[in-house]
Parts: structure tokens; sequence; C-alpha cells
């Protein structure tokens, strides 16, 4: 039986950590559908044109190096803009939610436009600057060389574009269970996502 769980919310908001484990507690797939949008970015950053890039992504696309950085995150936020390029990537969303066994899939849109039926609906947020920080620690402990400011300024130019975009922008579908993480460690906010799934199973 299928049972989608989906995770939106603005960047470094804490989606990732709590998607994956929220996936292993309940024995779901995890799919992190920022990393889509990343491998096209990182592929327009290498020349290609963003809705040929999207419409030839492969599973290799997904692990390549340097995924996580700044300016990769930058230019994903860029064609995410695009309608075309969305649109090369919902299928292998919706098809990735509709798998036996369970799925949980994080990022913006997921509860809003590709999963609108999903049974349970995240919207994990936290104030800029609690994110800013996070971030500036994962990117630090990977060796980036940066400061707080320009990580802040890079996330509220990322949360701008993403919250003002006509097709699918960022913000919680009607229905979803908000997650403010800025004052929770953690396994509080993992309790608390565990906790607003189960209520809908
Ligand atoms: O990890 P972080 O939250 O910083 O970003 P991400 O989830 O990897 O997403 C990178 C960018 O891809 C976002 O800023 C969005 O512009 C875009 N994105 C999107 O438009 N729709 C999604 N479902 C996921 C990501």
């Amino acid at each position: 039986m299928s049972f989608t769980v989906a995770i939106d919310g603005p960047a470094a908001a804490g989606k990732g950590t709590i998607s994956k484990a929220v996936a292993q507690h309940f024995g779901f797939a995890h799919l992190d559908t920022g990393l889509l949008y990343r491998a096209v970015g990182a592929k327009v950053l290498a020349g290609a044109e963003p809705v040929e890039a999207a419409r030839a992504l492969t599973a290799e696309d997904l692990a390549a190096e340097g995924l996580r950085t700044p300016e990769v995150a930058r230019a994903a936020s860029q064609v995410a803009v695009e309608p075309e390029v969305r649109a090369a990537l919902v299928d292998f969303q919706r098809a990735f939610a509709a798998r036996a066994g369970g799925a949980v899939l994080d990022g913006r849109d997921i509860g809003t436009v590709i999963c609108p039926e999903a049974p349970a609906k995240l919207f994990v947020t936290a104030s800029a600057e609690v994110r800013a920080e996070r971030r500036l620690r994962e990117l630090i402990a990977r060796g980036h060389v940066t400061d707080f400011d320009a990580v802040l300024e890079d996330v509220k130019a990322r949360d701008a574009r993403d919250s003002a975009r006509t097709v699918a922008p960022l913000k919680p579908a009607d229905d979803a269970v908000v997650i403010d993480t800025s004052d929770l460690s953690i396994e509080e906010a993992v309790a608390a996502a565990i906790d607003a799934i189960s209520a809908r199973r």
C-alpha cells in the first residue's frame, strides 16, 4: 500500500534531517526533491539548457559531487522558476510518491502541487537567522569558506525567489501541519513530525 508524506519548507529549515528520520522510523523511502533542481542547476552552470537538462536527468546526475554548494543552490532556485523545468520533473516525483511501502518527499511544492492528495503534509520552517546559522555550520563542516552574513543573504534571496514565483510557489498546503523548528532540538523536531504523521495514518 502507498502512503505519501509531503514535507515542504524554506531553505535549511531542517526538512532533510526530519525527512530522513521520519522515513527511517516508518520504513518509507525518501526523495529529496531539492536534489533534482540542484542537479539541473549544476548542469546549467556547466553550460546546459535548463529544460533539456531537466528532461535528460539521470540517477547518476543526482549522485554527482558538489550539489550542496551555495552556487548550485542559487542556480537551482533560478531554474526552478521555469514552468517547463518543473513539468519535466513531475512524473518522476509522482511515481516515487506512489511506490508501495510508503514514501517521504521533501521540497517546496510537494503538498501543494506534486502530491496534493498526500494524507500527511508537514511545513517545516524556522527563522531566517536560525536557518542561516544551521546552513553555515553545514557548509563549514564540508570545508566551504563563507560567513554568516553571506549565508543569510543567500537564504533570504532564495526564499524570496521561491515564494514569489508564479508556478508552484513555496507556501504551506491548507491542510499542512506547520512545525517551527527555531527553538526545537533535532530530536524534538523529529518527534513532532512523527506525531503529526501518526495522527494521519
Ligand atoms: O537544502 P535547501 O533547503 O537549502 O534547498 P533544496 O531543498 O535542495 O532546494 C534547492 C532549490 O530547489 C530551492 O531553493 C528551490 O528553488 C528548488 N526546489 C523547488 O523549486 N521545488 C522543490 N520541490 C524542491 C526544490
